[in-house]
C-alpha cells in the first residue's frame, strides 16, 4: 500500500486521538544535558488567550511536548496568596480598572514611579471573583475577554504540568509591601513542585538559593536591557553578563532577551550570534531565551516563518540553547520534534500518495520581487516542483512574468511612465498602468518593486531585496525551468479576450514560446496552463500532454454536479482559493467545504492558494503558524499548494511529522475547523456573513476567445468569435480567499480597540 495510506492515517488519528506508540527517532543536541531544548508557555497559550488564562495553560498542555513547562509570573494579593499574571500593574492584562475603579495606585518601583492596579492592594478574594482577564496584544482574539478568572498558582499546579516555572520580576517590591515572597516560594516549591524560579534580582536569588539547598529547583538569572540596572548589585545587566562566572556561584541557567544570541541590527535583519551560548555552556550555565512570539515581528531573514526562528537557536552548527520561552508553545514543540535535523532530508517525490505538489506564486515572491530571475531562483532552491510565470504582455506583444498586467504593482513603473496611467475596466477598477501599453525595451528600464501584502500592516517583505532582480520574458522564463530539476512549471493567462481586441494575441504567443523552447515534447517536467477562461484552456487542447487548470478565484461553498462535469470537459485540475476550501468566521475556521471531494471525484485535481507566511492572513485556527495551514490542506488530500514561501511546504514535507505513520510522540496536528470556535461566545463575533455562492455550469463556461484585431505583432490566429464579453459570474482575484481571513481579523481588530 502506498503512503496515500499515511495521509488517511492522519483522518484516523484525528478520529480516534494521537495516542500512538513512541518511535522518535533519536537526536543528538547542544544543549548543555545533550537532551533536547525545552518549550516554557509564558502564561500558557498566550499567543492566544488571556495570559495566564486556564484555557491558556490547558491549550498549552494540550499542544505541546510532553516535557513543557509552565512559566507563571509570580503575583501576590495582599493576604499573601499566589497568582500567575505577567506585569506587575494588572490593568494591563485584566478588567480591574472596571471593577475598582478607584483604587489605583502610584508606588516607587525600583526607584521609578508607576501608576495603576497592583495585586498588593486586593485580596485573593477580589482577585479571584472580581477580576476578569483580556488579550492585551491586538493581533490576538479578543473574544475570550472577561470570561475567565485570574489563575491561582495552585489552578496552574492543579492541571499537572510536567514541569512548572516560577518568574518573580519585583521580589523587593513585593517584600516594600510586607510580602516576602522568598518566604511564599520556599514554604511551597516541594508543594508545588516547583522546578525552575527566575528573577532578574541577584538579591532575591542568592537568598532564596539558601533557603532551597537541599531541593532540586533551579535558580535562573533573567537578564533585562543591557543598559538597564541590577536593583541589588547596582551593575546594569550588560555589566553582569560580563562575569558570568559569578552568576554560576547562585545560579544554574540564565533567561535572556533572545537579541542577547542573535543581535538584529538596525534594518531588522540577523548578525552573526555572539558567544553567549557556549561561553555559558562551558560555565555550566544553562542559556534559556524569551521574547518568541509567532505575531511578533523580529527579523526579515525568518522571512515570517516563525520555525525559522526557533531553528535559529537550537540547530545552527554552533550550539543549541537550553529552552525557549514563548508565546506560541505548539510551534517551539513542532521546531524541536519535527524540524530540527532535517535539513538535508530528501523531500519525498509530490503524489497522491504523499504529498501535495509545491507551487510557486510568481516564484518565491515572499523573498523576492515577484517574477524575477531571483524569485524564481530561489524557489527551486527551497524545493518548489512547480515554478510558476503569470504571463502579461507588452505593446509589441513580448510575453514576460509579472503578477499583475498593471505594472505599478511590482515595478517601479509609477515613478516612470506616469503619462502611461490609463483606466482599463475590463481588467481593473481604478487607473493603472497597463503593460500593453508599453514597449518590452521601455519595461526593461523598469526595476521590479517587492511591496509585499501586508506593508501597510508595517509588515514588509525582505526590504534589502525591494529592487533587486531582474524580470524575465516568457521565453527566459522557459530556458531557466528547463535548466533546473524543477518538475513541472505553470503558465497562467488571463485577460486573453481584451488583449485580442487590442491586437494582442497572448494565448499564440504562449504556445510560441512553449514550441520554441521544446516543451510540446517535453516529458521530464509537466506543463500547467492555467487560465480562469475555458476558452482559453480549450485553446491548448492542441497539446495532449500540457495539464489544463481552470483558475476559480473567488470563494465558493459548493460546486454543483453539472459545474464540475462542465470543468472535467476542458480541465484536468482546478485552482481554488483557501475560503473555498475551508470557511470561516472572524477569523475563527468554522467547517470543511465538500469542494475538494467533489472534484476529486470527477478525477480533477485541486490546488489551494494562495498561501502566504504573514500571520496576519492565518485563521486564528492556525495559531500565527504558516505551516499548520499546510499540513491542513495536505490532510485533506489537495493535490497541489499554491505559495510564495515554497520553502515553508518543502520544510514540512521533508520532516519525519509528514508521514504520519510514523506514530511520533509529537507531530503537527491540522487544525480543526470549529473547536476553537466552540469554546468562544457567539455573540461576540461579527456577524456570520451568507454562505459563498456554488458554483455553477455559467460560472466556468465562457464563451470563444475574440479575434486577435487591430494589427497587434502577435501571429493572429483565433478562431474568429465577436463575443468579448465573460459570461462567468465568477470574477477573478487571487486573493479573495484570504480576504474573508483578513477582514475578520480586522474586524477582531477594530472590536478589540474599541
Ligand atoms: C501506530 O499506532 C497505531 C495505533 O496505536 C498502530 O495501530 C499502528 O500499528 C502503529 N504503526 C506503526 C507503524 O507503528
Ligand atoms: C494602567 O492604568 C494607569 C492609570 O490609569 C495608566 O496610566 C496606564 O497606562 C494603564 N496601563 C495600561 C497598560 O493600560
Ligand atoms: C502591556 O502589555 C503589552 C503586551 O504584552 C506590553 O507590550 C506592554 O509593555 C505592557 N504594558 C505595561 C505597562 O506593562
Ligand atoms: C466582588 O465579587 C463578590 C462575590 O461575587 C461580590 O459580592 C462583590 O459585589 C464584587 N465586588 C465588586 C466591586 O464587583
Ligand atoms: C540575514 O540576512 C542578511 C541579508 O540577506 C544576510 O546578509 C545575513 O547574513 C543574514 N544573517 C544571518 C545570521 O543569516
Ligand atoms: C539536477 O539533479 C541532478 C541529479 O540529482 C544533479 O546532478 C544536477 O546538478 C541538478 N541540476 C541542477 C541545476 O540543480
Ligand atoms: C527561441 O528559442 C531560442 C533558444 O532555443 C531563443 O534564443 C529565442 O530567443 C527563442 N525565440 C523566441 C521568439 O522565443
Ligand atoms: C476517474 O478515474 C478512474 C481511474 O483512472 C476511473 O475508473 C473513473 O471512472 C474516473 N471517474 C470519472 C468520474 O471520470
Ligand atoms: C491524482 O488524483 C487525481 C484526481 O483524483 C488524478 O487526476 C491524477 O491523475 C492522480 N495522479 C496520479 C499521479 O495518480
Amino acid at each position: 500500500m502506498g503512503i496515500r495510506y499515511h495521509r488517511m492515517f492522519l483522518i484516523l488519528l484525528l478520529l480516534h486521538g494521537a495516542n500512538a506508540a513512541l518511535k522518535d527517532p533519536v537526536q543528538k543536541w547542544q544543549t548543555l544535558s545533550g537532551a533536547p531544548p525545552l518549550v516554557i508557555a509564558r502564561g500558557g497559550y498566550s499567543g492566544l488567550f488571556p495570559d495566564s488564562s486556564h484555557l491558556a495553560y490547558q491549550f498549552a498542555l494540550e499542544n505541546s511536548l510532553p516535557e513543557t513547562v509552565l512559566f507563571c509570573d509570580l503575583k501576590l494579593s495582599s493576604d499573601n496568596v499566589g497568582f500567575c499574571k505577567t506585569c506587575l500593574v494588572l490593568n494591563n492584562s485584566t478588567l480591574i480598572a472596571e471593577v475598582f475603579p478607584k483604587d489605583d495606585k502610584t508606588y516607587k518601583v525600583n526607584g521609578e514611579d508607576r501608576h495603576g492596579w497592583f495585586s498588593v492592594d486586593f485580596t485573593s478574594d477580589q482577585l479571584m471573583h472580581n477580576v476578569t482577564l483580556i488579550q492585551n496584544v491586538l493581533s490576538r482574539p479578543s473574544v475570550f475577554d472577561g470570561t475567565m478568572g485570574m489563575s491561582l498558582v495552585d489552578d496552574v499546579v492543579g492541571l499537572q504540568p510536567p514541569q512548572l516555572w516560577i518568574n518573580v520580576q519585583y521580589a523587593q517590591f513585593f517584600l516594600d509591601h510586607k510580602l516576602n515572597i522568598e518566604e511564599y516560594i520556599s514554604s511551597k516549591a516541594k508543594e508545588f513542585g516547583i522546578n525552575y524560579v527566575s528573577s532578574p534580582e541577584v538579591g532575591f536569588l542568592k537568598n532564596l538559593g539558601v533557603k532551597l539547598r537541599k531541593s532540586n529547583v533551579k535558580l535562573v538569572l533573567r537578564f533585562l536591557d543591557e543598559q538597564l540596572i541590577e536593583p541589588s548589585t547596582k551593575q546594569s545587566y550588560g555589566a553582569i553578563l560580563k562575569d558570568l562566572k559569578s552568576v554560576k556561584t547562585f545560579a544554574s541557567g540564565i533567561l535572556v532577551p533572545k537579541t542577547y544570541i542573535w543581535p538584529v541590527n538596525k534594518d531588522h535583519y540577523l548578525q552573526p550570534a555572539t558567544n553567549l551560548v557556549k561561553d555559558a555552556h562551558d560555565l555550566g550555565l544553562e542559556v534559556y531565551a524569551y521574547k518568541f512570539a509567532n505575531d511578533i515581528f523580529s527579523n526579515y531573514n525568518y522571512s515570517y516563518d516563525p520555525s525559522a526562528e526557533y531553528l535559529q537557536f537550537i540547530d545552527n552548527s554552533d550550539f543549541s540553547v537550553d529552552g525557549v520561552l514563548t508565546d506560541f508553545p505548539s510551534t517551539a514543540s513542532a521546531a524541536i520534534a519535527c524540524l530540527a535535523h532535517t535539513k538535508g532530508n530528501p523531500l519525498p517525490p509530490p503524489g497522491n500518495d504523499t504529498r501535495p505538489l509545491i507551487i510557486t506564486h510568481n516564484g518565491a515572491s515572499g523573498i523576492f520581487p515577484g517574477g524575477t530571475d531571483l524569485a524564481y531562483r530561489q524557489a527551486v532552491e527551497d524545493g518548489a516542483d512547480i515554478i510558476d510565470c503569470s504571463v502579461q504582455m507588452s505593446k509589441d506583444a513580448v510575453p514576460f512574468c509579472l503578477d499583475s498586467p498593471d505594472i505599478t504593482k511590482g515595478t517601479t513603473a509609477a515613478t516612470m511612465f506616469l503619462t502611461k496611467v490609463a483606466t482599463v475596466n475590463e481588467i481593473q477598477k481604478g487607473s493603472g498602468i497597463f503593460s500593453f501599453d508599453l514597449s518590452w525595451s521601455e519595461i526593461q528600464t523598469l526595476k521590479p518593486d517587492l511591496v509585499g501584502p501586508f506593508s501597510q500592516q508595517g509588515l514588509k517583505r525582505n526590504p534589502a531585496a525591494k529592487n533587486s532582480g531582474k524580470l524575465m520574458t516568457l521565453a527566459d522564463f522557459l530556458a531557466f525551468s528547463k535548466s533546473s530539476n524543477v518538475s513541472g512549471i505553470l503558465v497562467d493567462i488571463r485577460n486573453a479576450p481584451y488583449l485580442a481586441t487590442r491586437g494582442i494575441g497572448i494565448v499564440d504567443a504562449v504556445s510560441s514560446a512553449l514550441i520554441n523552447a521544446s516543451y510540446d515534447k517535453e516529458t521530464r517536467q509537466q506543463v500547467l496552463i492555467a487560465s480562469e477562461d475555458s476558452a482559453v484552456l480549450g485553446a491548448f487542447n492542441k497539446f495532449p500532454g500540457f495539464k489544463r487548470v481552470l483558475q476559480i478565484g473567488n470563494v465558493i461553498s459548493d460546486a454543483s454536479k453539472q459545474s464540475v462535469e462542465e470543468v472535467a470537459k476542458f480541465a484536468d485540475a482546478v485552482s481554488i482559493s483557501r475560503g473555498s476550501v475551508v470557511q470561516a468566521h472572524g477569523s475563527f475556521l468554522v467547517q470543511f467545504t465538500n469542494v475538494v471531494d467533489k472534484m476529486h471525484a470527477a478525477n480533477l485535481s485541486v490546488y489551494v492558494g494562495l498561501l502566504k507566511d504573514e500571520f496576519m492572513n492565518l485563521g486564528f485556527d492556525f495559531l500565527a503558524n504558516p505551516m499548520v495551514e499546510i499540513v491542513t490542506y495536505s490532510s485533506l488530500m489537495v493535490d497541489g499548494i499554491v505559495t510564495e514561501f515554497p520553502a515553508t511546504a518543502a520544510e514540512y514535507f521533508r520532516s519525519p511529522c509528514s508521514d504520519f505513520s510514523k506514530n511520533l510522540t509529537y507531530t503537527i496536528m491540522p487544525a480543526k475547523p470549529g473547536s476553537l470556535l466552540s469554546l468562544t461566545d457567539p455573540s461576540v463575533l461579527p456577524p456570520a456573513e451568507g454562505p459563498a455562492p456554488v458554483l455553477d455550469p455559467a460560472d466556468v463556461v465562457d464563451p470563444p476567445l475574440p479575434a486577435v484585431t487591430g494589427g497587434g505583432h502577435g501571429a493572429a490566429s483565433s478562431p474568429s468569435n465577436d463575443s468579448s464579453t465573460k459570461s462567468s459570474a465568477i470574477a477573478v482575484g487571487a486573493s479573495s480567499g484570504f480576504c474573508l481571513l483578513v477582514a475578520g481579523l480586522a474586524a477582531l481588530l477594530a472590536a478589540s480597540s474599541r
